[in-house]
């Protein structure tokens, strides 16, 4: 399976729940995780695209004929029971992410991968009452993030409180802030490097460049004293 670790990665992020929606399923492994391992009473899997949704539905075959599984073909979440306990949606930009979950519906669990604009996610989940319970970069060939947002019980409440968010943990993620791993690390030196380049390119001063580049060695050296 191509980027075996990125789905072993997801699948590790997602609870156990009734009810289970894959939205831009696309082959549909998430679900069968799922499934077959009696994580979820019953699941939705989504997809706009057709053919995408067919890759889904070959898959899950067994699940859909038993009545555990149901494949909509639709944009977000518009055909996606509103009382689905826990949402999936990887694989898209933050941006596309944040304005499915705006149009639809918010669900008390969501497991978000973003594949660009992480920020918006961030401050999308917490400006709508969701505690950020991971929240971290890990690497599969490329570097990725997830995240995961809870909201309405009293352990979400308390987490949410005890991972409060500053500038820092907007911009980096609140697990690579506090407890880094060597992914991030690695993130973080290719992030430096890119960024030195820039500023070589420009041949004259970037200030924001110049900014950027201090902020991501000062990051990388909490980084590395975390990691010793
Ligand atoms: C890169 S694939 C990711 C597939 C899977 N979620 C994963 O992480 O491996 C993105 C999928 O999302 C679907 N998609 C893109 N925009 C969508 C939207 N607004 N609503 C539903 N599905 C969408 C695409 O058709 C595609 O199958």
């Amino acid at each position: 399976m191509r980027r075996a670790k990125r789905i072993r990665t997801l699948c590790g992020e997602l609870l156990s729940c009734k009810s289970f929606a894959d939205v831009g399923c696309d082959h549909g492994y998430c679900t069968q995780y799922m499934l077959e391992r009696e994580l979820c009473g019953s699941a939705v899997f989504s997809d706009i695209s057709a053919a995408s949704l067919a890759k889904a539905e070959r898959l899950l075959e067994p699940y859909v004929r038993a009545g555990r599984a149901r494949g909509v073909c639709c944009a977000g979440l518009e055909q996606v029971p509103r009382d689905t306990e826990q949402v999936l949606i990887a694989g898209m930009g933050g941006d596309e992410i944040a304005d499915i979950l705006a149009a639809g519906f918010l669900p008390p669990v969501l497991v978000l991968q973003p594949m660009r604009n992480t920020r918006r996610v961030r401050e999308f989940l917490l400006a709508n009452g969701y505690a950020v319970t991971r929240d971290y970069t890990f690497r599969d060939g490329k570097f990725y993030d997830i995240l995961r947002g809870e909201r309405g019980t009293a352990d979400a409440e308390r987490q949410g409180r005890e991972r409060a968010y500053g500038e820092k943990e907007l911009a980096f993620g609140y697990d690579n802030v506090h407890a880094p791993t060597a992914d991030f690390a690695a993130w973080l030196e290719n992030e430096i490097q890119k960024c030195a380049r820039r500023i070589a390119a420009a041949r004259r001063g970037v200030p924001l460049l110049d900014e950027r580049l201090k902020l991501l060695r000062e990051v990388y050296d909490e980084t590395l004293r975390h990691l010793r």
